[in-house]
């Protein structure tokens, strides 16, 4: 069987350090065994011209990672003649064309749950570096400078500011959970699923059901759905006005949720205070994308770093061993762990990609 796997170059990192097992160079740990179990692995890079096209026409598994996507869209599907089954190496398979997998019958399986503690962390560390001036006052020190009121003029404490999480499923509760002790005035919630009563009741989380009062009431809001066709410029520059100005937004879950153009203008005019996160509309980013750089009026306000917040070396170790399970289930004929599965055969298996 034809086991196609699209990583990213890992280079000297990945050479120096085996547990950076999503990279080429490590392959999820899988190589060994695959081939010793008779199938073959291939790895490869994407790009219009490279092996992705090329190997995609005759594999039967597809395993790519979120981070440094390869992209399934429709059109390679369709070319896909031989997939069964693509595996996501962590969590959200929003690169893949999940309603081509239905038509085509091509299950999408993640990891469920394998990075969702790693994100969580970054989230509430994103949400003190914005709310606490973090980064400019770094900056200032390996510049050589000390001009305290420059930093403080714009530093506040977490303590009695409104938070909420647009998502709260398995990341969304866990940074509820994560920011409950720091008592914030009120922690807050949109999502089409509700929490179990006992779980919203552990974190004292209120469900808003409409997005523009939800936006309007927070002074931090993190965004923590999949990105699917309900999601995609979902925080616009028309929810954009409805924010508090100067509110801060983290989005580490898809950059594509939130408009690009949008956040910029309102970080720039300072409507925004910050925006921080790890994830891009495109991956890599480019060069110039305007999230590397842009800064609120005072300079500051960006917390942007490369999409790694779900692929610590424990979260590798963790999605790495997940895809190994659901290569054991499927080489098996056994069945998969239902919360692994996004699309089944013919059909989505989650609620979490879209109301439908
Ligand atoms: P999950 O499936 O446990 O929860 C997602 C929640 O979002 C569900 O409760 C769902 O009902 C809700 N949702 C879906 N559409 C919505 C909408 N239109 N409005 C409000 N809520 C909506 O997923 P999990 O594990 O919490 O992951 C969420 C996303 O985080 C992933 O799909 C992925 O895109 C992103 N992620 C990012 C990582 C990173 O490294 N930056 C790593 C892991 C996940």
């Amino acid at each position: 069987m034809k086991v196609l796997v699209i990583l990213y170059k890992g280079g000297k990192a990945a050479q120096e350090e085996p547990r950076l097992l999503g990279t080429v160079e490590n392959k999820l740990g899988l190589e060994s065994w695959l081939k010793g179990l008779g199938h073959e692995l291939i790895d490869s890079k994407e790009g219009p011209d490279s092996d992705f096209q090329k190997h995609i026409v005759d594999a039967e598994v597809l395993i790519t990672t979120p981070f440094h996507p390869g992209y399934l869209t429709r059109d390679l599907v369709e070319k896909a003649k031989n997939l069964k089954l693509c595996i996501t190496a962590g969590v959200g398979s929003d690169h893949i064309d999940l309603n081509a997998a239905v038509d085509h019958r091509v299950q999408v399986l993640e990891v469920s749950g394998s990075n969702v503690v790693s994100v969580a962390e970054h989230v509430v560390m994103s949400i003190l570096l914005l709310v606490r001036n973090f980064t400019p006052a770094h900056e200032m020190v390996e510049r050589g400078d000390w001009q305290v009121s420059d930093i403080a003029r714009n530093a506040y404490d977490l303590e009695g500011k409104v938070v909420g999480t647009i998502g709260a499923g398995r990341i969304g509760y866990r940074v509820l959970q994560r920011l409950k002790p720091f008592d914030c005035k009120e922690l807050l919630y949109y999502d089409y699923s509700p929490l179990p009563p006992a779980a919203a009741e552990t974190v004292g989380a209120r469900k808003i059901d409409d997005l523009k009062d939800f936006v309007s009431k927070c002074d931090v809001v993190t965004v923590n759905c999949p990105l699917h066709e309900g999601t995609r410029g979902l925080v616009n520059a028309e929810l954009l006005k409805h924010f508090k100005k100067g509110a801060w937004l983290v989005n580490t879950a898809r950059g594509a949720i939130c408009d690009k153009d949008a956040v910029a203008a309102a970080i720039k005019s300072g409507h925004l205070n910050g925006y921080a996160g790890d994830v891009w509309n495109v991956q890599p980013a480019p060069k110039d994308h305007i999230w590397r750089t842009m800064k609120n009026p005072l300079g500051a306000g960006n917390g942007m770093v490369p999409h790694y917040s779900g692929t610590t070396l424990d979260a590798q170790a963790r999605y790495a061993s997940g895809v190994r399970s659901i290569l054991e289930n499927y080489f098996s004929n056994k069945p998969q762990d239902p919360q692994n599965v996004i699309v089944g055969i013919g059909k989505y298996e989650t609620k979490a990609y879209g109301q439908r």
